[in-house]
């Protein structure tokens, strides 16, 4: 069974997180797969609408943390920088169903989606300076415009969590349902919205974002450098070793 799923049914392409047993974080492999699907999501006529979702007990743990001391991502063309620049320039809409942690990307995703529907369980923790890293997928610009300033250093430089309440106060979710309801609500809003005159969504959305895409991609571009350095320094290596070792990491030093 792959760890990303993709499914087309009437003009929704529903992509599932499926790597429970590593609580669905994501390797390179499968932001590739991601980056794909979306590309195709793009050029298809028959894919008006896309979703995302996880499990009913979790959404996403972020960046595979094995995969990326193995390989981080360095090149432009790496899968992780596809996948952020197809979420970026999707000219459909975009949905999310949360549930349980959404980490790292997991929730940074979520500033790109146009709906995003949560479980009642749902954690959101942008952890980036615990891990000796730095905000991406454009997040050091959408988190604040979002949240404003003193909430988006709260997520960002304690990168404590915050629950599916507060996201739905500051914005960043449309509703919060049980968890067994979330992909379900999310499914029946894409089906509403795949109802609707396709051009009328894309110019809609094109509209909404024109004049952020540009300072998005940018922003991403100079994230994606000092993220491609941190990774390969010392706190990150710290944070990632303990995260493996199941102790506290030790930056006293750092
Ligand atoms: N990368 C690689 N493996 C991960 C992972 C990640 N991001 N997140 C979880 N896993 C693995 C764990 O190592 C564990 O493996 P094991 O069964 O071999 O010990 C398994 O998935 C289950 O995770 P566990 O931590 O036991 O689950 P939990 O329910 O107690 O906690 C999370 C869930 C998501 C809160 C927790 O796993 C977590 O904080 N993960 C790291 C998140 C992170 O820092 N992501 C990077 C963002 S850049």
């Amino acid at each position: 069974m792959s760890d990303i799923l993709t499914h087309v049914e009437a003009g929704v392409m529903t992509i599932t997180f499926n790597r429970l047993e590593r609580k669905n974080s994501i390797t390179a492999a499968m932001y590739a797969a991601l980056a794909d699907a979306l590309e195709a999501a793009a050029g298809d006529a028959s894919v008006r609408v896309v979703v995302f979702q996880g499990h009913e007990t979790v959404f996403s743990a972020g960046n595979d943390i094995n995969d990326f001391l193995q390989q981080p991502p360095a090149q432009e063309d790496a899968p992780v920088f596809r996948f952020l620049r197809a979420i970026a320039t999707c000219p459909k809409p975009l949905l999310a169903s949360v549930c349980g942690p959404a980490v790292g990307i997991g929730t940074t995703l979520l500033f790109h989606c146009d709906l995003v529907y949560a479980g009642d369980n749902a954690a959101f923790s942008m952890p980036f300076v615990n891990l000796g890293l730095c905000p991406e997928a454009a997040s050091s610009l959408l988190v604040p415009q979002m949240l404003g300033y003193h909430r988006a250093a709260e997520a960002l430089l304690l990168g404590e969590p915050f629950m599916a309440e507060a996201a739905l106060e500051v914005g960043l979710v449309n509703r919060v349902v049980p968890p067994t309801e979330a992909n379900a609500l999310a499914q029946s809003v894409a089906r509403k919205l795949a109802a609707k005159p396709l051009a009328s969504l894309v110019e809609s959305k094109r509209l909404m974002k024109q004049g952020q895409t540009d300072a998005v991609l940018r922003q991403m571009r100079e994230e994606g450098a000092s993220f491609g350095r941190m990774l390969r320094e010392p706190a990150a290596r710290e944070a990632f070793t303990a995260f493996m070792e199941r102790r506290l990491p030790d930056f006293s030093r750092l």
